[in-house]
């Protein structure tokens, strides 16, 4: 059982990345019909992974088109140049790769200086000891569970004591951030997750590749809470 959350307390991300761009915004607001929280939007640079996909002209259509909370994810080598770019393109929280900041700390006091939420993540294979220093400056700890770069990838569970690490240090240090899981997020991974403290469920196949996107939303939501249940 995990003690951090209660029932009702997971929220579900929808991550934009899967959704059919060609009708945008039917997609969005089929999951917010559906009770999604926030969305997910993940920028890629074709260096820091080998995908690439959208900048923050798309995350400002995306914030014209959703009142939703936009947590934007990025996945580039440079993220301290383009900061401001996304913030004023509407991003309400930015998260970044602890792999590619000399100064994480100084990252993170800037996008809270914009105005925004401050996020850190780390690879897979990335030990947790590399972010936990930058903790106490985190409002979003994202816990990759997926080799970032691209969507439809399988759940590798070997990362989910990083969360559990995180929720620990949470209740311990009174720490304000919350714990995000992205990659590989379904039915099956969702209980996982909230089992190991995680709060914020990153999903992009498992919803929008679905039949009914707008029922999976819920569907995702109950399957993460149904572990916190007695
Ligand atoms: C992977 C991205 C994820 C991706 C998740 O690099 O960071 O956000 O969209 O997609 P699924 O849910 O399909 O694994
Ligand atoms: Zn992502």
């Amino acid at each position: 059982m995990n003690p951090s959350n209660g029932p009702g307390s997971i929220r579900v991300a929808p991550s934009v990345l899967a959704a059919d761009f060609s009708r945008l915004a039917e997609e969005l607001r089929r999951v917010e019909r559906g009770g999604a929280d926030l969305f997910h939007l993940d920028v890629m640079d074709g260096h820091y992974v080998p995908n690439l996909t959208f900048g923050p002209m798309i995350v400002g259509a995306i914030h014209r088109l959703t009142g939703l909370h936009l947590s934007t994810h990025l996945m580039i080598t440079n993220p301290e140049e383009h900061l401001e770019a996304f913030v004023k393109a509407g991003s309400d929280a930015v998260i970044v790769h602890v792999e590619v900041c000399p100064d994480p700390a100084a990252v993170l006091r800037r996008i809270r200086g914009l105005g925004v939420l401050a996020g850190i993540t780390l690879d897979p294979e990335t030990p947790f000891a590399l972010v936990e220093p930058f903790l106490p400056l985190a409002d979003v700890l994202l816990v990759m569970s997926v080799k970032p770069g691209f969507g439809g990838q399988a759940f590798l569970p070997e990362v989910l004591p990083k969360a559990a690490r995180a929720a620990q240090l949470k209740r311990a240090q009174g720490y304000g951030y919350s714990i995000h899981i992205d990659g590989g997020i379904d039915l099956r991974t969702a209980p996982l997750a909230v089992e190991a403290g995680c709060e914020v469920l990153v999903a992009g196949s498992a919803i929008f590749r679905s039949e009914d996107p707008e029922a999976m939303v819920g569907r995702i939501r109950r399957a993460g809470e149904s572990v916190l249940r007695p």
